[in-house]
This record gives structure tokens, sequence and C-alpha cells, in this order.
């Protein structure tokens, strides 16, 4: 019989929080001082935390996530992550509003206007020991932010400590990804989770290839690359694993890489080895592009099973 985990959280999610502003359908980019209208617009909670917590909640995980949002959204989060089982016990509230990013899309491009908001505060918040004691309370803590190497020496030993393991999506953030300092966060952190553009302003060469030779290197002992509808590539105790992710009707890859982490994760919970894993984690992320926004298509358990026996079994 399996044994019951004693803490009270599978999963913390720690990172950025947005609302998610999204308009469709314009038809041309506006000049200087005109209007142009819009088709749709849709407010969503976003922001690669929500995300992947909302992920890992509709996998069946107990999932807190952390973070700061600006106090007149409570209601707002509170209904929208009770829909997923997502707990808000790790959220602070802010005066400063919730971070804004507001997505403009044309027939195929995609502009982002960003107001970090609350989110400013948060590197400071997580140097508090409280904080980082409560995230300890779970399984497993996922950072979705560009941790800081200061933060990074702070929080990762005592989460060790703890017996947590961790995970680290910094999304496209080229100064933190050029920064040879943060090269030891990416050794310290159990699952480092780029994409092939991430993965190359890392090593500094484009293939995927390239950074496994250059994670092997530098002392990684696995490597997780995402490569969109190529699927993903992974290495662990020297072995490489290549998964290709089901054939799916994409209209929307928005959060599939937030939606991958989810599925790998919860993979990781069960003790399963990075190459079969990764299968969990492509389907996640194939899914979750099947409908617009991160959030709508995010599959639960048996879902999950059911895809993984006909796409790799069969
Ligand atoms: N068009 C697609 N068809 C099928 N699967 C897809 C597609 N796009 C993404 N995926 C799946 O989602 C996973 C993650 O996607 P991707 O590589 O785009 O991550 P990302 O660039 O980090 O995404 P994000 O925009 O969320 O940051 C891929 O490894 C793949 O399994
Ligand atoms: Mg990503």
């Amino acid at each position: 019989m399996a044994v019951p985990h004693m803490k009270p959280w599978d999963v913390a999610v720690v990172g950025e929080i947005f609302a998610d502003h999204i308009f469709t359908g314009f038809p041309h980019w506006p000049q200087p001082g005109e209007e142009v209208i819009a088709q749709g617009y849709v407010r969503e909670l976003g922001g690669g935390s929500v995300n992947t917590a909302c992920g890992l909640s509709r996998l069946g995980r107990r999932v807190r996530l952390v973070g700061l949002i600006g106090d007149a959204d409570f209601d707002w989060f509170e209904q929208r992550l009770s829909e997923f089982g997502v707990e808000m016990g790790g959220i602070r509230l802010e005066h400063d509003g919730t971070g804004i990013t507001v997505s403009v899309s044309m027939r195929d491009d995609r502009t982002f206007f960003t107001y970090p908001g609350a989110n400013q505060g948060l590197a400071e918040w997580l140097a508090v020991p409280a904080v980082v004691a409560d995230l300890a309370a779970a399984r497993h803590v996922h950072f979705a932010m560009p941790l800081s190497r200061d933060l990074a020496q702070s929080v990762l030993p005592v989460l060790r400590a703890a017996g947590c393991t961790t995970s680290l999506d910094v999304g496209h953030s080229p100064g933190w990804l050029r920064d040879p300092g943060n090269i030891a966060t990416c050794r310290e952190v159990d699952l480092f989770l780029p994409n092939t553009a991430e993965a190359a302003l890392l090593c500094g060469e484009a293939s995927t290839e390239a950074f496994i030779a250059w994670a092997t290197d530098h002392g990684l002992s696995r490597a997780v690359v995402k490569r969109g509808a190529q699927g993903a590539l992974a290495m662990s105790g020297g072995v490489l694993s290549h998964v290709v992710p089901p054939t799916v009707d994409a209209v929307d890859t928005t959060g599939a890489g937030d939606a991958f982490n989810a599925g790998l994760i919860d993979a990781w919970l069960d003790d399963e080895p990075l190459g079969p894993a990764l299968e969990r984690a492509c389907i996640c992320g194939a899914l979750c592009s099947t409908a617009p926004g991160a959030l709508a298509a995010l599959p639960h358990s048996p879902q999950l099973r059911t895809l993984r026996e006909r796409t790799y079994r069969s």
C-alpha cells in the first residue's frame, strides 16, 4: 500500500501572477492616434505560475499558489482558482494592483504590453524566512520566474534541507539566461525547464543537442528542452530521450510550456524516470494548445492516461 505523504501540499508554485487582457481580431495595427476595434476580448488569470498550478491541480495534485496580487482582484482570483482546486493561502494582497498583460492579436502576430504591478515585490517577499518555511510545506516547489542568484542561494538550500525537490522555468528572460552567474542555479534545481530559444541563450548555440552537451559539461544532472510541436528532449543519467507529442489541432499554444511543466512535475512526483515522464508532459502541452488561452484545455488525469495509452502504447 502506498505511504501517504505527510506534507500538506504536493506542489507550491511560486512566481509572477498576471491579469491577462486578450484582444483579438484587429484588422491592422493602429497608426499613432488612431483607434482600431477588436472583434473579441477575454480577461483571464495569467502568468506561468497560475498556468502550471492549474495544470497540476487538474491532474489531481494538492497545489498552493504563492505570489502577489492586487487586493481588488481577490474575489475574481478566488473564484477562478477554486474552479481548478488551487489553494490561495500563499497569496499576499497588495495595494499596488495585480500585474497586467495586454495581449493584442493581429491575424498572424501577437504583441504584449506588460505592467508588473504587485509582482515587483516578489523577490523581497521571498527573502522572508517565514515565506520560505511556508514553501517548504510542499513536497515540490516550482519557480515560474527568473529566480535571482541571491534568492537561489538563500532559498534553495532551505528547501533541500526540508526534503523539497525543485523545478525552475524562467521563461523568456534574456538577461537571466545570458548571465553565467545563473548556471549554478540551473545545476542546483532538480528540473530546469527551458524551451529551445531559452536553451540557446543559455548555452550560446542554437541546437538542442548543443544544449544537452553544454548541460552535461556544466554538471546539470538532468536536462530538458521543450521544442514546440516537435516535442521535447531530455537527458538524465547519461540517457537521452526524445518524445514527440500527439498530433492535435493546435489553435493557440499560449501556456503550452507551462502545461508541459505540470505534466512533467506530476510524473516526477510519481518517481517516473525522466524519459517516459516526457510523455505526460508532451500530452499536457499538446492538449493545452487545442483551445484559446492557457487554462481551457488542461487535462484531467483520466484524459491524460487515455491519450498516453493511445499515443505511445498502441
Ligand atoms: N503545435 C503543437 N502541437 C502539439 N504539441 C505542442 C504544440 N506546441 C507545443 N506543444 C507541446 O507543448 C510543449 C511545450 O511547448 P513549447 O515548446 O512551445 O513551450 P514554451 O515555448 O515554453 O511555451 P510557452 O509559450 O508556454 O512558454 C511541447 O514540448 C509540445 O509537447
Ligand atoms: Mg515557456
